[in-house]
């Protein structure tokens, strides 16, 4: 607070967890509480930026701050097609794109339009993959545009997981990504989060232990640095 350092930053993060419809009462999922994509946005917008935060799924009491932020303007989502549309739109005019979203990786190739019932039997899913929305965006990237990435993942070890960084760095070729060990009890639902920053050439940029808060804005400096 009181830093004003990302003033005239136009800012696109998406957060929370897409929604796959299967039939009208069903859908695939995921954990992500979008509480790291918030704090992202509401730390931006504290040090200046203008941001546009779309939100898949978030709870209310999550998006509270957010959404009171006079220099945060909310969308919500449902689908991984929606969360898409809405961050290309976006990313069109953003300084910085932050994917923090947990995009479904699958979705449901004929969503039923009636309930499914188990009268019928096992349903078998037919799944048909989803676009991956960051690859997008960073083919689409505009000149001096920064781009960043999370990536959530299990590993046994700190070199394991800087390993799974480094790939998933390569194979979406964002500016920077923010990699964190999730595992059953960590990293999602959680208030704190310990992530590792990586640039573009997979040098370790910063490694913060603390609030989803001081994750932000340590990913926050990072673009600071590079503006
Ligand atoms: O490959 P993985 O899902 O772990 O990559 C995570 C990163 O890619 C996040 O930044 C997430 O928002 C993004 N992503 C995406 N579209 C997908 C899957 C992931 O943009 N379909």
């Amino acid at each position: 607070p009181g830093r004003a350092d990302l003033a005239g930053l136009r800012v696109a993060v998406s957060t929370g967890g897409t929604r796959e419809p299967i039939d009208p009462v069903r859908f695939l999922g995921n954990r992500s509480s979008g509480r790291q994509g918030t704090e992202l946005a509401v730390a931006a917008a504290d040090r200046g930026a203008d941001v546009r935060l779309v939100a898949a799924h978030v709870d209310d009491g999550v998006l509270d701050a957010a959404a009171r932020h006079p220099r945060i303007t909310l969308e919500r989502v449902s689908t991984a097609a929606e969360l898409q549309r809405a961050m290309t739109d976006a990313a069109a005019a953003a300084d910085v794109v932050a994917m923090v979203a947990a995009v479904a990786d699958f979705r449901v190739a004929e969503v039923a339009h009636e309930k499914l019932r188990k009268e019928d039997g096992v349903a078998g899913l037919d799944l048909v993959e989803n676009p991956d929305i960051v690859a997008g965006l960073v083919a689409a990237r505009r000149d001096g545009q920064i781009v960043v990435g999370f990536a959530a993942e299990t590993a046994a070890d700190d070199a394991e997981l800087l390993e799974r960084g480094r790939r998933k760095l390569r194979r979406k070729g964002v500016d920077l990504l923010a990699v964190n060990r999730v595992d059953w009890d960590a990293g999602f639902e959680s208030a704190g989060n310990r992530v590792v920053l990586l640039d573009a050439g997979g040098d370790v940029v910063s490694d913060t232990d603390g609030t989803k808060r001081e994750v932000a804005d340590a990913i926050w400096d990072a673009v600071a640095s590079r503006r």
